[in-house]
């Protein structure tokens, strides 16, 4: 049993929904990895996408800011909507540039560009367009302090990213992907490369950022997903097969599958 999933708990009637999943499937070429997936995202909330290596994590994930368009041969079917303007994600119509504005992404390893401190977080802001100079500085300095970063980097913006460490790398990762103001973040095992310390100042940071933005994140970790997430999806072989609050995954899971993966990982 994980005893932190209890203090997370929400009452489902107060979760506002942020995007919805209709009907999802997804093909890299002629193999169809995510399986008919429903679920819904709840605004300003954690919600954890856990299951074995190779279930569709990572796949379901980048949906969601359109991260397979990168490559020839991806196909999706069904939607993704955009509760706040009913926008269907997946639509040829959105920008995948635009979207990737609004629905950020931090991946595993941190991946900073060969750039300084400073023009890593503005690099957003000049895409949009951005060229006012205070309005840089004034946007690098808050995305930087809601990334609890700033503090420890004020002094050497003009340093590259790459002189920081991990967890530092990290955190300015995740203020890249606040500066553009974005609605979702999404996080892909963001703590695995980082070490004890390192994780729990993500793991409170996440606590603090769903105040401001949805945050979906895939972990292996089960004591990580208790820890900070609300909601809990299980996947399996591309299916989504449970999802719910957290502490009922955890604590009372339907499933024969989600039951066997869950207490094999706890123990
Ligand atoms: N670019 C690709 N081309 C073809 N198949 C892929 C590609 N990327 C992933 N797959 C396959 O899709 C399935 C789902 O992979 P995915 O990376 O989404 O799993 P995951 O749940 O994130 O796993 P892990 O926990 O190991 O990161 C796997 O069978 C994988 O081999
Ligand atoms: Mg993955």
């Amino acid at each position: 049993m994980v005893e932190e999933a209890a203090s997370h708990t929400p009452s489902l009637t107060e979760l506002q929904s942020k995007a919805t999943v209709n009907n999802l499937n997804f093909y890299y070429g002629s193999n169809k990895v995510l399986k008919e997936v429903n679920m819904v995202v709840a605004k300003n909330t954690v919600t954890a996408l856990i299951g074995p290596s190779g279930c569709g994590k990572t796949t379901l994930l980048r949906c969601f800011n359109r991260m397979h368009d990168l490559y020839p041969g991806n196909r999706y079917e069904g939607e993704i909507l955009l509760d706040s303007t009913s926008t269907n994600i997946l639509s040829r119509k959105v920008d995948p540039i635009e979207l990737r504005m609004r629905i950020g992404m931090v991946f595993q390893r941190p991946n900073p560009f060969p750039k300084s401190i400073y023009d890593n977080v503005a690099y957003g802001l000049r895409v949009r367009g951005i060229s006012k100079r205070s309005i840089i500085d004034e946007k690098v300095e808050e995305a930087l302090r809601a990334a609890a970063l700033w503090n420890e980097v004020k002094d050497r913006l003009k340093d590259m990213a790459f002189n920081l460490s991990g967890g530092q790398q990290q955190r300015l990762c995740i203020a890249r992907a606040l500066a553009t103001n974005p609605e979702m973040i999404l996080f892909d095992e963001p703590t695995s490369a980082l070490d004890p310390n390192a994780t729990v100042s993500i793991e409170e940071l996440i606590g603090q950022l769903k105040k401001r933005v949805t945050i979906l994140i895939v972990t292996h970790s089960m004591q990580q997903a208790a820890r900070i997430s609300e909601l809990t999806a299980f996947m399996y072989l591309g299916e989504l097969v449970e999802f719910g609050l957290t502490t009922d995954i955890f604590n009372s899971p339907k499933e024969k599958r989600t039951k066997d993966y869950v207490y094999g990982h706890i123990g």
